[in-house]
């Protein structure tokens, strides 16, 4: 444990003990985050992956805005927005809805109550973001964990033979359909990977602040390792993928209210069970832009 004491602010950070992940504790977010404070928290970021901020009350859009600010320029939310206005005070295009609520027939929110398999988030774009701040506004009473899983082991711990191998090699990533898994608007359904459309990037990222590598998966679905058969590329990526989400390099979120998650989506992948659909959970989130991603 590491412990911080600049101005009348004091963080802790207590590693999880797990593959990744790390609680801040102390923190107070109605305060303004000194240079030190900002400093230790990247720096505790950049080690552990994914950070938790636990019993911070119900934050309002503005504070969680006003925090992931400090890690970079944010996301504007997809135009599709659903049935926001009857649910927020105030909107604001950089916060997004993560809920399975529906008001007068029109979802507050998006990814519903259903299981999200493991992914990164929007690796179909060039510039995939760098991260993400999830708060827990509201929650059901069981299920709706997310896990996450550390994609520098993930790429450490392959035999030599699969890292020579993979070294030069691109993968496409699929852009038809958003990370719920549903077909996006003006996109035709294709199932031969391919035939997918989407940018490629390298299967070995170098991470561009840490400097280190790590494995780029984004999602299984309809990828497709550029130049092989689709029989090799479809036996490659199995091995990856199983490799990647072996329970030893995850770890499990189990939502508390006031918890607020943030995690580096450039050397992580994550998951989320599902939940009774007749339950409520509402989350709010926020997306840091990324950068144009650097082969090893
Ligand atoms: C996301 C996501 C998981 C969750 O917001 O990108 O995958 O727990 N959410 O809601
Ligand atoms: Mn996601």
């Amino acid at each position: 444990m590491t412990t911080v004491s600049k101005d009348t602010v004091e963080i802790a950070v207590r590693p999880t003990g797990a593959a990744l992940g790390a609680d801040v504790v102390g923190l107070d977010f109605s305060q303004p985050l000194s240079p030190e404070t900002l400093q230790s928290i990247k720096q505790a970021w950049s080690e552990h992956l994914v950070l938790r901020f636990r019993g911070m009350g119900k934050l309002s859009p503005e504070m969680l805005i006003e925090f992931s600010r400090h890690f970079g320029d944010l996301d504007m939310r997809p135009i599709a927005t659903g049935n926001r206005s009857q649910f927020l005070e105030v909107d604001r295009p950089e916060l997004t809805i993560i809920s399975n609520v529906i008001i007068d027939g029109k979802p507050i929110g998006g990814l519903g109550s259903y299981e999200a398999d493991w992914h990164a988030d929007m690796t179909y774009v060039e510039r995939p973001p760098k991260g993400s701040c999830l708060h827990a506004v509201e929650l059901p009473p069981s299920g709706g964990d997310t896990y996450f899983s550390n994609m520098y082991m993930a790429y450490e711990t392959l035999d030599d033979a699969v890292k020579k191998e993979i070294a030069s090699l691109t993968c496409v990533h699929d852009a038809s359909r958003n990370s719920a898994g549903e077909l996006r608007r003006g996109f035709e359904e294709i199932d031969d990977p391919r035939r997918t459309i989407g940018p490629s990037h390298p299967l070995i990222r170098v991470h561009p602040e840490s400097g280190r590598k790590c494995l780029l998966l984004g999602r299984r679905r309809n990828a497709y390792i550029n130049g092989y058969t689709l029989e090799d590329s479809e036996r490659l990526l199995n091995m990856l993928w199983s490799h990647a989400t072996q329970a030893k390099f995850t770890w499990a979120q189990e939502w508390q209210l006031g918890d607020m998650i943030m995690w580096d989506n450039r050397c992580t992948m994550h998951r989320r069970d599902s939940f009774d659909p007749s339950a409520r959970r509402i989350m709010f989130r926020t997306q840091i832009s990324g950068e144009p991603v650097v082969a090893a």
